[in-house]
């Protein structure tokens, strides 16, 4: 398999090297930089005999080497730094993702586009309107980073082994992200029966604050570790046709009440893209907080757009 990331930045080299060295598929890293992806993708490939493993990687600065990608991750923009909000980024890097939408799809008109570039909902959403692709081939990554966020805390709250804990955050990806307790659970029981809902609130605040968190620890530049580990997860899920349940940025169409944009839902994920978006029982709240999303993320697309 061939996977093309746009933007060899700290998320976009992150994802290659978890790429390759899991033997997931060979990568072709792209970016504006010249030199910069080819020399990471040498760094790698010197460290391919060490790491034992046998997936390619190719650097360049030149869309035609991302041809007949199965896959393609736009990971290219600018980064939050202190103090900037998601969508203070939303100009810039709507015109960086329209640009590499186009170039990427005149080599790899088949393949499935995975964004991850801020503000999440809306760049999902441009790559689909730019691309003209059906919109089972293109998705967000932010609902299992925000979702690994929240297990991460839960984990440290209750003192268990982060792999039995299963979080559950839909919504936009931002402030109105929309974590749902009862949702959670670690071995099967729901947090709601294992935690006060005074810590429940306490580690989602956290997780809502999640990405701010890292941004203030680094001082330089955004979270990529886990970023990346998200990416590569669905990634996997679609190579393998896995069907993985997880939450992705996926197009609705009368799902939850919404209409006509992308936000984070729960989807079946399989070769063929978003399977299918399950749609599960909210409570009026939590579908108010997914409308709120939902006219946020809209009014940002109209201002991308205008
Ligand atoms: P970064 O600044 O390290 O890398 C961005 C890369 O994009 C740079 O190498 C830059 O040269 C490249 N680039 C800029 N314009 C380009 C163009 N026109 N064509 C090709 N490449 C171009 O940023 P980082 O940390 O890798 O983050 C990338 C994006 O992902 C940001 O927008 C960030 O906010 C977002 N992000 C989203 C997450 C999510 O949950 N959805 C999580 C983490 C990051």
């Amino acid at each position: 398999a061939k996977v093309s990331i746009i933007g060899a930045g700290n998320v976009g080299r992150t994802l290659s090297q978890r790429l390759i060295e899991r033997n997931l598929a060979d990568v072709c890293l792209l970016d504006i930089v010249e030199g910069l992806p080819q020399g990471i993708a040498l760094d790698l490939t010197e460290a391919q005999g060490l790491q034992s493993h046998h997936c390619e990687i190719m650097g360049t600065n030149d869309y035609a080497d991302t041809k007949d990608s199965d896959i393609v991750v736009i990971t290219a923009g600018v980064a939050r730094k202190p103090g900037m909000s998601r969508d203070d980024l939303l100009k810039i890097n709507a015109k960086i993702v329209t640009e590499a939408t186009q170039k990427s799809l005149h080599y790899s008109p088949d393949a499935i586009y995975l964004v991850v570039t801020n503000p999440l909902d809306v760049m999902t959403y441009l790559v689909w309107k730019t691309s003209g692709l059906p919109h089972e081939r293109v998705m967000g990554m932010a609902g299992v980073l925000d979702s690994a966020r929240l297990e991460t805390f839960i984990a440290f709250e209750l003192g268990v082994s982060i792999h039995d804990v299963q979080g559950m955050v839909l919504g936009g990806h931002g402030d109105l992200m929309l974590p749902i307790p009862r949702y959670c659970t670690v071995s099967g029981i729901p947090i709601t029966e294992l935690l006060s809902p005074e810590t429940i609130d306490k580690l989602i605040q956290r997780t809502r604050d999640g990405g701010a968190e890292i941004v203030r620890l680094l001082k330089t530049g955004s979270a990529y570790y886990a970023p990346a580990s998200s990416a590569c997860y669905m990634i996997e899920s679609i190579l393998f046709n896995q069907s993985r349940l997880l939450t992705a940025a996926a197009y609705v169409q009368g799902e939850y009440g919404l209409n006509d944009l992308f936000l984070g839902v729960p989807c079946r994920l399989g070769s063929n893209g978003i399977e299918q978006i399950l749609e599960i029982k909210l409570t009026t709240e939590e579908r108010e907080i997914l409308q709120k999303s939902a006219k946020a993320v809209r009014s940002s697309i109209n201002m991308a757009l205008s």
